[in-house]
């Protein structure tokens, strides 16, 4: 994949849901572009193969970020291993889906914990160490595109990822007159499912795979780097913003075949002739 090369050698970075995923793309990407990052995660196992072989710019914290603990141990350990903290990404969430009718309570309350609570944990605990050092920051959090759209199942994930969005209104609103800039990355379907696929969504996504614009997923990567650009000095007058990289999944469907107008209303219109 062809990147844009970034410099943040002086930066140091919080990636939470660093495990897999996006998170794992996420945390690679800034090692690459020299900054010193926090990987954190709920799964220490995943997030050792995240870290393996990247050596002493990346630390592993085992924390979890729906608690006041969880959050405030993932912040400090940038300022205790790196001395400051420039760029938070809230990249962790949990999606699990279930009808209205099988919907737990439980589950509900774990699922707006996680990626409601979470979010908000974890910019508060962020912005207070970047206001403290007084040279601004990037608060990066992430929705999804089932915010907007009715997705059977997803209840509980689309409406607290739609909250996570205006969560980062609020969020950018009060942090601008500290230079702390928040925005929101909204993906589509992006290939981080564990393999194989379990037969009920295999069979969904062969589905839904052709119907999206560019007829396939996005990978980790791909969000990475629009992660990069919020972090860098590139996007310094963006803030309030939700940025979708989602393949056009949020504007329509892949056209099937040649597009015709039959529409014999429209025969005027087009000047069109009929034998
Ligand atoms: N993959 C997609 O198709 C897709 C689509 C839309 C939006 N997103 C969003 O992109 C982000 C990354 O998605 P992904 O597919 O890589 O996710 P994933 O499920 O593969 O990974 C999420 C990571 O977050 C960690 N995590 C969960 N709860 C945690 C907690 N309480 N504390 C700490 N860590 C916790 C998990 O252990 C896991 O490692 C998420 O915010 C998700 O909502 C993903």
């Amino acid at each position: 994949m062809t990147r844009l090369s970034y410099d943040f050698e002086d930066a140091v970075a919080i990636v939470t849901g660093a495990a897999r995923g996006v998170g794992r793309a996420i945390v690679h990407q800034f090692v690459d572009a020299r900054a010193r990052v926090v990987a954190a995660d709920r799964d220490a196992d995943g997030l050792a193969e995240t870290c393996a072989g990247l050596g002493d710019r990346v630390v592993a914290v085992t924390g979890d970020i729906s608690t006041e603990a969880g959050a405030a141990s993932i912040v400090g350990a940038a300022t205790a291993q790196f001395g400051r903290l420039d760029i938070c990404v809230n990249n962790a969430a949990v999606a699990p889906h279930a009808s209205l009718f099988d919907e737990t309570v439980e589950v509900w309350d774990r699922v707006y914990a996680v990626n409601c609570r979470g979010t908000f944990l974890m910019t508060r605990a962020a912005a207070k160490v970047m206001i403290a050092q007084g040279e601004g920051g990037r608060v990066i959090n992430f929705s999804s595109g089932v915010s907007n759209r009715g997705s059977a199942g997803a209840a509980a994930y689309a409406s607290s990822r739609a909250a996570t969005e205006s969560f980062g209104r609020v969020a950018a609103i009060e942090l601008a007159p500290h230079n702390i800039l928040v925005n929101t990355v909204s993906p589509g379907l992006i290939d981080t499912q564990p393999k194989p696929l379990p037969p009920r969504m295999a069979e969904a996504l062969a589905a839904r795979i052709p119907t999206l614009p560019l007829a396939r997923p996005g990978k980790p990567e791909e969000v990475a780097q629009l992660v990069l650009w919020l972090a860098s000095p590139a996007s310094s007058y963006v803030t309030g913003s939700i940025y979708c990289v989602d393949g056009g999944a949020g504007v329509g469907v892949r056209p099937k075949g040649e597009i015709v107008d039959d529409d014999i209303r429209y025969d005027w219109v087009t000047g069109r002739k009929r034998s």
